[in-house]
């Protein structure tokens, strides 16, 4: 019988379903989802009785030894003297999960050495395509934002993430993720030698400021790492609530403000 579906349409609809956020063609071979899901819960176990065994807590089975993965994190980024190598050891960084479900390493783009450093949170579906963040419908918002106050990722502008594999369904990253990829963002903030940072959303200012409530702590400057650090609500937020974009143009402004003074 032959197929209704124009080519149109049926791009259209395949366009959809990525919308929605299926990013898995069904394969040739089954897969035996029960299979996964014990494999998940007995990897689980596994590690909480790793941690338990670590507190020394009465009756934990001690499980094979392994590296810490903070631990590994940090003896990795330590070692990296320039951005290449931080990118490189990122890479060969085989302790977080997010790895195995992710097409590519989104590191940075933009300009290294740039006076601003934007730091966002994942990367989603375009940006784990291409390797670089916020190259998205949000990234293209960003560009726009900062456009505004005359700075770009082309000229003034570098860009990163808390993590740099695109969480599957573009979930949150978890606490352990993000604890597990924090050395290597503090070292990169540190290699890139920004003036200023921007702690773009929720899950970054978790990670550099330790607290949660973007609303709250947006516009509100913070200091990392001996740097000033301005918290800024995520630009996905702001194309799902375009009533936000009048704070977050005091906030853009706010940032212009310090950097020319900061250049006096
Ligand atoms: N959102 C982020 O926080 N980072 C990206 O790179 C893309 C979307």
């Amino acid at each position: 019988m032959e197929s209704a579906l124009d080519w149109h349409t049926a791009r259209a609809l395949l366009e959809w379903q990525l919308e929605m956020g299926v990013d898995e063609a069904i394969s040739d071979s089954p897969v035996d989802r029960f299979a996964v899901e014990h494999a998940a819960r007995e990897q689980a176990k596994a590690k909480k009785s790793q941690v338990a065994v670590a507190r020394g807590a009465p009756g934990a089975v001690p499980q094979q030894e392994g590296p810490d993965p903070v631990e590994a994190a940090v003896a990795s980024a330590k070692g990296a003297g320039d951005l290449d190598a931080l990118r490189a050891a990122m890479g060969a960084y085989d302790h977080c999960e997010l790895k195995r479900g992710a097409r590519n390493l989104v590191f940075s783009d933009g300009v290294p050495g740039a006076r601003v450093m934007i730091i966002g949170e994942a990367p989603g579906r375009d940006e784990d395509r291409e390797g670089k963040p916020f190259v998205g419908r949000a990234g293209q918002l960003l560009d726009r934002m900062l456009s505004a106050i005359d700075l770009s990722r082309k000229e003034s502008v570098y860009i990163t993430n808390v993590v740099p594999w695109r969480p599957p369904q573009n979930r949150d990253p978890n606490a352990e993720e993000i604890a597990m990829m924090l050395p290597f963002l503090h070292r990169h903030i540190a290699l890139a030698k920004p003036d200023v940072l921007v702690i773009v959303g929720n899950i970054s200012c978790q990670a550099l400021l330790g607290k949660r409530g973007i609303t709250r702590l947006r516009g509100q400057w913070a200091e990392v790492q001996g740097k000033p650090a301005l918290p800024m609500v995520h630009p996905a937020y702001l194309l799902r609530t375009p009533a936000a974009k009048r704070e977050a143009w005091a906030d853009l402004l706010t940032l212009k403000a310090k950097l020319r003074a900061m250049a006096q």
